[in-house]
């Protein structure tokens, strides 16, 4: 089997990097910048700490689990050191293999694997990414080995056109940033209405996250659906709008834009045109 060289030593590089050790996937180094960070991120995976030049005589495929600035630059150091080297995949969700262009120039194929999936650290990230889907895309001999490690951690393989990533990373970050970004608004709507502090307000609302996002996720959002707009009850909206106008604009604009997409939602599940017209004339 070809041996697998990880280059970064952040968190999904040391998460991605043990799970697909604990898998069987013969990965034995991992690259950084920084020698302590580099070794620390070795001894968190239990693979050898090397320099990034040294990659290519240990390992002939490589993993690139770098900021997604660097991977262009990572590419490039790599590229004056392989021999003999297979193939390269990034992790970075909004780019192609445009970056690893100086490694397809050695004759490398490359390709990304994206984890639909939100590391924090790379504990949490370990038990995380296994079952997670990944977004695929590249050089067909990379999608195959992309493939094959999503297949290796019981994942979801996503082929991605490269015209189509945009679109592919635009979803998850609504998915996982957007959501943090909701929910920091309805904890300071609910801080402020009750006196509390975020924490508290947040566990307040924790019950009715929970709820609602399994709902949404095992029935799909438009069976999910309740609530004042879903019920087309003007007066409430309007009532929440005069209230949200007294916090920070930020607030106001997203109440708003989430309520407006939600009239679409709400039509399709019955709403009346007219009502839904109201609706979004008092939201725009
Ligand atoms: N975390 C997630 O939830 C997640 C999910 C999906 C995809 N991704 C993607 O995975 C990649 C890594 O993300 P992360 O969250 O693991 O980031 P991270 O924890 O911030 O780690 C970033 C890594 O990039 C290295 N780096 C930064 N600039 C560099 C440079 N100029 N040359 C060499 N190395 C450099 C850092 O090295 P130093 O320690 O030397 O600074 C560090 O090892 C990104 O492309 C990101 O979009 C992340």
């Amino acid at each position: 089997m070809s041996r697998i060289g990880i280059a970064g030593t952040g968190r999904l590089a040391q998460a991605l990097g043990r799970l697909l050790l604990q898998t069987g996937e013969p990965v034995v180094c991992i690259a950084g910048r920084d020698p302590q960070r580099t070794k620390l991120a070795a001894d968190f995976i239990g693979i050898e700490p090397v320099a990034l030049c040294d990659m290519p005589a240990r390992a002939s495929r490589f993993l690139i689990a770098v900021s997604d600035g660097a991977i262009g630059d990572v590419a490039a150091v790599l590229a004056a050191c392989v021999s003999g080297s297979e193939m390269a995949l990034h992790t970075c969700g909004s780019k192609g293999v445009e970056d690893l262009q100086p490694l397809r120039d050695r004759g490398i194929a490359c390709g990304t694997l994206h984890p639909l999936q939100t590391v924090c650290s790379p504990e949490q990230g370990t038990a995380a990414l296994r079952g997670a889907a990944f977004g695929i895309s590249g050089d067909e001999p990379a999608v195959r080995w992309a493939r094959q490690i999503a297949a290796s951690i019981a994942g979801q393989a996503l082929t991605i056109g490269t015209a189509e990533r945009p679109l592919y990373h635009a979803a998850a970050v609504m998915a996982s940033n957007y959501l943090a970004g909701l929910i920091d608004a309805a904890q300071i709507l609910m801080a402020t209405a009750t006196g509390s502090d975020a924490d508290t307000a947040r566990r307040a609302l924790a019950p009715l996250i929970r709820t609602a996002v399994e709902n949404i996720l095992e029935r799909g959002p438009l069976a999910a659906l309740t609530g004042p707009i879903e019920r087309g009850d003007i007066e409430t909206v309007q009532r929440h709008l005069a209230a949200v106008r007294t916090l920070p604009f930020t607030i106001e604009n997203l109440y708003r834009a989430a309520g407006l997409h939600t009239v679409d939602l709400a039509q399709r599940k019955g709403l009346a045109p007219a009502i839904a017209q109201e609706m979004k004339a008092a939201l725009q």
